[in-house]
């Protein structure tokens, strides 16, 4: 496994090392030594459970430290017998453009090029992302139409993703690659926000500031990290399967529409009183920073940076598009919960939306996250310079 440091990676870890699955994990992580490893697997970890099992189960794990995007020259012979690749790492930041394709792309080659000395190897199942639709994908998006070299992207980071998925396809015709396509991943089920609040701010900014990008009629697709792990985990089990590509997202049958989340935001936070939407167009700046100056406040440099990521987000919130999950449910895959069935998990385990967006912004943003209330000076420079417009990470 590669991104075991990160959400879905420790989604997936947790699973399986808690639940008895009998695979022996190797997992390739970042850092300067192999207990450097553990720990930090045990940190990840410890968002799931307590300290002393985080710590137990990141010990069933055997650690090969380095980058992936150098793994081609990892000579470790751990990695020779290695029957199934399961690669999460990415840099999910959005607008880094050389250093995400880098990462996205040119490390996921070399990795598939240490893949193809591995002998015994019979899936290398590599993570994409469903946003490889781009900016203009149709209402209904299935495995088949992307990716595409002409797709207008929103962002680098889906055009890394999706220039990997080419890439691997056109150069490694031998490697058994399926290609899984995660939606949009919030919150986890039972744990709601603890292993993670990424993306949740952004919904809960939206229901906040009562403004949407779409008609409330609308859908995002939208799917928990224990749901992503629980079907990765079992893509790894069948020794068949009759697709390369499957998108891992709500479909038709279990994405989230706004009318049902606002129904679900006034069951779980009744003191936020009666939810009603206002449209409003992505574009439209003027109106989106009243509201959140309104809302917020615009007096921090971390908020000036918050209304420009959400701002982006508005933008994907704009496309109302659902992945079909068609070809995962004909193999008796489970479907999802939808966002609204543990939207009040993930409310009583969440913070201030502000501190959500700042953890968001402090470990995937290039640089120093601004400190929380910094001077007006800082503030208004922030405005002035977008010194603090890089935000977020992933859109899916
Ligand atoms: N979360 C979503 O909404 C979503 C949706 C669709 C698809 N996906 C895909 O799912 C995968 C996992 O996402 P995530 O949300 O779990 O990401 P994440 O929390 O940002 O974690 C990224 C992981 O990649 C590792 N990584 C990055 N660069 C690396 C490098 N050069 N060498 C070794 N490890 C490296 C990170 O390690 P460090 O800890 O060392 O930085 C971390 O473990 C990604 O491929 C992403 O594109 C995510």
């Amino acid at each position: 496994m590669t991104g075991a440091t990160g959400l879905i990676g420790g989604a997936v870890l947790h699973r399986a090392l808690s639940s008895g699955h009998p695979a022996e994990w190797v997992c390739l992580v970042r850092a300067p030594d192999a207990e450097a490893g553990r720990q930090r697997i045990a940190a990840r970890l410890g968002r799931f459970t307590n300290p002393l099992t985080a710590q137990r189960l990141a010990q069933r794990v055997e650690v090969v430290t380095g980058d992936f995007t150098q793994a081609d020259r990892i000579a470790d012979p751990r990695l020779d017998s290695v029957t199934q690749v399961l690669h999460l790492a990415a840099d999910t930041s959005w607008w880094a453009e050389g250093k995400v394709h880098k990462t996205n792309h040119d490390g996921t080659l070399a990795l598939a090029r240490r893949a193809s000395h591995m002998a015994g190897l019979t899936r290398f199942l590599h993570v994409s992302t469903a946003m490889i639709c781009g900016g203009e994908p149709p209402h209904l998006v299935d495995e088949t139409l992307y990716p595409r070299p002409d797709t207008h992207h929103l962002v680098h980071y889906s055009a890394s993703k999706s220039a990997a998925e080419m890439s691997l396809a056109a150069q490694f015709p031998d490697l058994p690659l399926v290609v899984a396509r995660p939606s949009i991943v919030v919150g986890h089920a039972a744990l709601g926000a603890r292993p993670g609040s990424s993306i949740l701010w952004v919904v809960r900014a939206c229901d906040r500031l009562r403004l949407l990008s779409c008609d409330p009629e609308g859908a995002i697709d939208i799917v928990p990290a224990d749901w992503v792990a629980d079907t990765l985990i079992a893509m790894l089990d069948r020794p068949e399967l009759a697709h390369t590509v499957y998108h891992l997202s709500g479909g038709r049958d279990h994405c989230t529409r706004w009318d049902a989340l606002a129904r679900a935001f006034e069951a779980a936070d009744p003191e936020g009183g009666t939810r009603n939407y206002e449209r409003f167009e992505a574009t439209d700046r003027a109106t989106l920073q009243g509201r959140f100056a309104e809302t917020f406040g615009l007096d921090e440099a971390i908020k000036v940076a918050m209304m420009r990521a959400l701002q982006a987000y508005y933008r994907f919130c704009a496309l109302n598009v659902t992945f079909s999950n068609d070809r995962l449910l004909a193999e008796g895959f489970a479907p999802p919960p939808s966002l609204p069935q543990y939207l009040a998990r993930c409310l009583e385990t969440s913070g201030e939306i502000v501190d959500q967006f700042h953890e968001d912004f402090g470990n995937y943003a290039p640089g120093q996250a601004p400190q929380r209330a910094p001077s007006r000076r800082v503030a208004a420079a922030a405005a002035r310079t977008g010194a603090e417009a890089r935000p977020a990470r992933r859109a899916g």
